[in-house]
């Protein structure tokens, strides 16, 4: 099963462009309580490398674009974020690594929660004992 999940996030265009309207409705699955947005990212960097404990997001490419790496400690799914109308869901307990950014990216990100580094799991081998895929855990088996 793929870990990406994509909303659409209709663009209401008219003869002058386009508005996208981002709101505690279907289009977004949780409610927004945190906005941020990582630009003028530097070339070959790569961001994320880490998972939330309980923090959902949704990442919207807004400008330009970047790759996703998405992993549920199970299987990785990779994913290009380049459209405005695209939301990607991030749910909590998916590692996540962002790459590839384009010099024109601006990725940005709604979260269901306040910043909160208690939340971070930042090593992955952690990770992957918490989602019971870590060496420890496959030697129960
Ligand atoms: P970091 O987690 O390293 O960003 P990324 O996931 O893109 O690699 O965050 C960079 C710094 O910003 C770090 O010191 C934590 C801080 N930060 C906040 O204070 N509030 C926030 O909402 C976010 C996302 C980060």
């Amino acid at each position: 099963m793929s870990l990406i999940n994509i909303v659409d996030l209709p663009s209401l265009a008219d003869e002058r462009g386009e508005l996208v309207v981002l709101e505690d409705n279907d289009a977004v699955p949780f409610k927004i309580k945190r906005i941020y947005y990582i630009y003028g990212t530097k070339e070959n960097v790569s961001r994320g490398f880490h998972a939330h404990k309980n923090l959902e997001q949704m990442a919207v490419c807004v400008s330009g674009s970047c790759c996703f790496l998405l992993d549920n400690g199970n299987s990785k799914d990779n994913f290009t974020l380049g459209d405005p109308t695209k939301g990607l869901v991030i749910d909590k307990m998916i590692w996540h690594e962002m790459y590839d950014f384009s010099n024109d990216c601006i990725l940005m990100v709604v979260a269901s929660d306040y910043y909160d580094e208690k939340d971070y799991i930042r090593d992955y081998d952690d990770f992957k004992e918490l989602t019971g895929h870590g060496l420890n855990s496959s030697k129960r088996f």
